[in-house]
């Protein structure tokens, strides 16, 4: 590898957070603020980081609304994830809601307000009171339905107050672990410069968002290619309950563009071709605000039993076109523009033709409620990874579990965000001293870039990906077989392989945006052929992950998560981890597993 030939810059700071979305803003402003040099990298501008695009809320029980109690929270959301998710982390993030949130209005978020001033709360699916006996609640806050532009906008200038430095337009290419394990910075290429910076840290952050693209539709944006899980894998660390993967019901159909669950909290409803409101069979008391999984099935039940809307009687109609147009105005603009324009659909007169889309990833890189990364070592999974953290959608903490309830991912962000921060300014100490680095710190990154910037092979890298996000949207959607997993895993694997014959044509390395989609693709590709081989692996069905062969949900066998490991010739190893059914203290007592009903 011509060494000489890549500039290296070398960087040290007491913490460096990679990613700029709402986790990565909210923990880079909180480790700035508690007095530690922070370093945010991001190969976007901040500000179009993809929480920008998170429509219809943030939930915490604030009770502006109507009666809430962060317990009720923390029993919807061990509900929604289907009994998979870690008690003590969701008993953290529903309890520490409400603080989150009145620090996002100081900060300055501007929610929209009720008639009295405070936040607007909308009801969201899954969201209930009483621990479900009781009415919805009215508990995801919202700055209309442009929640997450409002909230990274807010904390980016937050970050930018507190000092923080950001290297934007940064792509981050590898860790370097050292051979204790201990991670010791990150390498990363400037996009618009060519040169390679080399960052020394105590702890690096994670927080590169969800790997969306390794499918062909979905709501996120074309830079979700779960860089931060790919880095992982690369370092040799496992990825966990990597199976479950988040459908969104309210796709646009064609586009995949999201039509917020916002529209359903303020009465849009969802119908079939026979203008049945076809929710009320599945859903009997949620009806069209049960859990995204269970609307998503339904959906696809529908249109395969024949009773799809449109010519090809593939897709379904979501209608708000009775909702007063003030409401549609005033609540939901964002989504009235998007339906003009994607569907090209007034709201007022007609209803939205709507498909479920991949929307979320529960998997991800394992932490516990710290945001540290957490490892298998001897039979302890719970081995914290010195020098590492992950968090927002590219953490697994879990609190999702099988299915993430509507609403919960910002509150992810900005409560894990704020965690790490914690944790940081408690186990580093600012200004201290780095051990040096060995002198070949990072070839291995430099190594692989080189590799991939020379490359030759007759594939391109759209035919690798094409494949790939074709595989997994036939193989690995809503509902699963063995036979269709089984081909899938074939088929997967062999994209996988594919890899070593890549070719790209520019050989340059500035603004060489041929090479950083094939990075990008080696990154997705990890996770595709991960994500594949554990819905094989779970013989069960819970949460979003649906086996048709195996159609409930079987606590004696999988009530775990799985770990996964992938090589570089692309073979899974899995072990699991138990579930976490322990909570913080005696504020609220554990939620024993029960039949999950809407
Ligand atoms: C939505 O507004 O429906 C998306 C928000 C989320 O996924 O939490």
């Amino acid at each position: 590898m011509p060494k000489k030939a890549y500039e290296i810059v070398d960087h040290e700071y007491d913490v460096v957070v990679v990613g700029a979305g709402g986790a990565g803003l909210r923990a880079t402003l909180g480790m700035a603020e508690k007095g530690l040099s922070t370093a945010c990298i991001s190969k976007v501008f901040p500000t179009r980081s993809h929480t920008v695009a998170a429509q219809g809320g943030i939930s915490a029980a604030l009770g502006n609304m109507g009666e809430d109690d962060w317990r009720f929270h923390m029993y919807d959301t061990v509900k929604g994830s289907d009994w998979l998710g870690d008690q003590d982390a969701i008993q953290y993030m529903c309890q520490e809601a409400p603080a989150a949130i009145l620090e996002l209005e100081n900060y300055g978020v501007p929610f929209s307000r009720t008639k009295e001033g405070k936040i607007y709360q909308r009801p969201f699916g899954g969201m209930t009171t009483h621990y479900g006996e009781g009415a919805p609640a009215y508990r995801t806050c919202a700055a209309a339905d442009r929640t997450g532009h409002a909230i990274l906008h807010t904390l980016y200038t937050q970050a930018l107050k507190h000092k923080a430095k950001f290297f934007i337009e940064y792509f981050a290419l590898d860790l370097i672990m050292d051979d204790e394990g201990i991670c010791r910075g990150i390498m990363t290429l400037n996009l618009d410069d060519g040169k390679i910076h080399r960052f020394r840290a105590h702890e690096v952050v994670l927080a590169t968002g969800g790997y969306g693209r390794t499918y062909f539709s979905c709501t996120s944006a074309h830079t979700c290619t779960g860089d931060g899980g790919g880095m992982v894998a690369r370092a040799g660390l496992p990825l966990q309950d990597m199976e479950f993967v988040q459908f969104h019901p309210t796709g646009i159909y064609g586009a995949g563009c999201l039509i917020t669950e916002g529209v359903r909290g303020e009465g849009g409803y969802l119908v079939n071709s026979e203008g049945e409101r076809f929710m009320e069979r599945y859903a009997p008391s949620a009806k069209d605000l049960a859990s995204r999984d269970v609307v998503s099935r339904a959906m696809t039940i529908e249109i395969r039993e024949g009773r799809g809307v449109g010519e090809n009687k593939d897709h379904i109609f979501l209608h708000l076109d009775h909702l007063d147009a003030e409401v549609i105005n005033k609540r939901l603009p964002g989504i009235a523009e998007s339906a003009r324009i994607f569907a090209g659909v007034d709201v007022v007169k007609e209803p939205i033709p709507v498909l479920p889309t991949v929307h979320y990833n529960m998997g991800g890189i394992p932490t516990n409620y710290h945001g540290e990364v957490l490892t298998l070592k001897g039979k302890n999974p719970e081995t914290v990874v010195p020098g590492l953290m992950a968090i927002g959608e590219a953490a697994c903490v879990s609190v999702h579990g099988a299915n993430r309830l509507g609403s919960n991912s910002l509150l992810d962000l900005v409560v894990f965000g704020r965690a790490a921060a914690i944790r940081a300014s408690e186990i580093v100490i600012a200004g201290a001293a780095h051990k040096s680095l060995p002198e070949d710190a990072g070839d291995n990154a430099i190594a692989r870039l080189d590799k991939v910037r020379y490359s030759k092979g007759s594939k391109s890298t759209a035919q690798i990906r094409d494949e790939m996000q074709s595989i997994m949207q036939t193989n690995a959607l809503v509902f699963r077989t063995e036979d269709t997993l089984k081909q899938g895993s074939k088929k997967i694997t062999a994209n996988y392989k594919s890899y070593k014959d890549i070719g790209i044509s520019d050989r340059g390395l500035v603004w060489n945006s041929d090479l950083v989609e094939a990075l990008e693709l080696d990154n997705l590709r990890r996770q595709a052929v991960v994500t594949m081989e554990c819905a094989l692996n779970r013989q069960e069905s819970r949460g979003a992950h649906a086996r048709e062969d195996f159609p409930d949900r079987d606590d004696k066998t999988w009530h775990k998560h799985s770990l996964a490991w992938v090589d570089d010739k692309g073979e899974v190893k899995i072990e699991y981890r138990p579930v976490h059914m322990n909570t913080l203290n005696d504020e609220v007592k554990v939620f024993p597993l029960k039949k999950r009903v809407y």
